[in-house]
């Protein structure tokens, strides 16, 4: 029915616009986006679905996934995930995550958080991250801030502010300073 692929520059139209067609104007209002501004996605995790032969074929979803800190564990930030509305409910979804969570898995990350329906992402694993436990940049229905491991354990060690990945110099002086603690 559909493939799915690496995201390529010449993609990038395409993406857009389907991204502007999900979520409207307001995409980058989102707390989420606070996370994205700034940063790079990871190329290995940005992927594409396509459908249609020939002169048909098309991109018809996209999915990318963030570095991030998630209060102290190095992770990842699923999202934007985007299928065009006429061929929803066709497993595209589920079939870029999956094929995501198993490439992040390889890769050797540990965890990955996302903002979003708790009905939806319970298909691939995730689950709500406990009130309280972590905070993000800004608003968000706690509800909706879900997280799911990809080693047994790491969760276990995230504590506070999902934020942008340290630099690396910042990350030594942390590191340094809960060694001294
Ligand atoms: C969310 C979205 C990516 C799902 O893509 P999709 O290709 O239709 O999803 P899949 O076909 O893989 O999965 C469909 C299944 O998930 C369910 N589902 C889809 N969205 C859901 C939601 N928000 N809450 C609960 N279940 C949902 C469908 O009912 C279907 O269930 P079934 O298999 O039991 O019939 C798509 O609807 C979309 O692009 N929405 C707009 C953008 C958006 O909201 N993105 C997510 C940001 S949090």
């Amino acid at each position: 029915m559909f493939d799915i692929e690496h995201e390529r520059p010449e993609h990038a139209a395409a993406i857009d616009a389907l991204l502007d067609l999900s979520f409207g104007p307001g995409r980058y209002a989102k707390t989420a986006q606070r996370l994205r501004e700034g940063n790079i996605a990871v190329p290995e995790l940005c992927y594409v679905a396509f459908m249609g032969e020939g002169a048909e074929r098309r991109l018809i979803g996209s999915l990318s996934f963030w570095p991030v800190n998630i209060g102290g564990v190095d992770g990842l930030m699923l999202g934007p995930l985007a299928v065009e509305p006429a061929l929803r409910g066709q497993g595209a979804g589920i079939n870029m995550m999956r094929r995501g969570l198993a490439d992040a898995k390889a890769l050797g990350y540990k965890l990955v958080i996302l903002v979003g329906d708790e009905p939806y992402y319970v298909k691939v694993g995730f689950g709500p991250v406990p009130p309280g436990r972590l905070t993000m940049p800004g608003p968000v229905d706690p509800s909706r801030l879900l997280y799911r491991e990809l080693d047994l354990g790491a969760f276990g060690h995230a504590h506070g502010a999902i934020t942008k990945p340290l630099p690396a110099k910042e990350e030594a002086a942390v590191q340094a300073m809960s060694k001294s603690i």
